[in-house]
């Protein structure tokens, strides 16, 4: 395992501390997610089952042996663990390089507590330098394209790639992003966006960061 694979599996243990027996668990998409699938799979816990925000975690979740139910049939649910691309000291976060943003959203704004592991390579004092992900309805690709140019970014469509949702997914790159929550309701105001990247209005509630030093645990 690589080094950056060590601190990923060594945050997803971390997150584990956070999973409730008797309590849905909301399960985010990533390769930092997939350690956390496996941390599930070893310790199994007493949970009656997952929601889940992709086909691909679906599928690991299900062969780990883990029931996985609908976010409409599980009810209130308590704790959502996901992987980010960037986390910024205020726990707001780029996520999507996955293409997994819109049920990701969905499943973080319907979750009580919300943790968010990372290896130390995802920290950020300004969120931006990775492309911010926008999953868009087809028809408004370009539209919403031309709209992210005059919002200062330079969108590029994800080539080969469609969403669980069925939809592209445009990544803008060279934001500067010094105000994300004002960034996403604008980004959101735009006629086809169906989701952006952008996690400001709904951060983490706890980021665990996998360093060389050790588990970081910011709330
Ligand atoms: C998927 C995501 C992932 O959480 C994000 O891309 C981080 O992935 P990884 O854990 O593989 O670095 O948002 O849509």
């Amino acid at each position: 395992m690589s080094k950056q694979e060590e601190l990923k599996r060594a945050a997803a243990e971390a997150a584990y501390e956070h999973v409730r027996d008797g309590e849905y668990l909301g399960v985010g998409t990533g390769s930092t997610v997939n350690h956390f699938i496996d941390v599930l799979a070893e310790r199994k816990p007493e949970i009656p089952g997952c929601v889940s925000s992709s086909k691909a975690t679906t599928e690991r979740l299900r062969a780990a042996g883990f029931d996985v139910v609908d976010l409409n049939s599980s009810g209130a649910l308590g704790v959502y663990i996901d992987g980010a691309d960037e986390a910024n000291a205020h726990l707001e976060l780029i996520k999507g390089g996955g293409g997994a943003l819109t049920r990701e959203k969905i499943i973080a704004g319907a979750a009580r507590t919300f943790v968010c592991m990372v290896d130390d390579s995802k920290r950020v004092d300004l969120l931006g330098r990775f492309p911010l992900p926008v999953e868009v309805i087809e028809m408004a690709r370009s539209s919403v394209a031309r709209a992210l140019v005059k919002l200062g970014g330079e969108p590029e469509l994800r080539t080969g790639f469609i969403s669980d949702n069925g939809h592209p997914i445009l990544d803008v790159h060279n934001l500067e992003i010094m105000n994300p929550i004002e960034l996403e309701d604008a980004i959101n105001a735009l006629p086809g966006v169906v989701t952006v990247g952008l996690f400001a209005r709904r951060p983490a509630d706890v980021l665990i960061v996998g360093a060389k030093g050790g588990v970081d645990v910011i709330t």
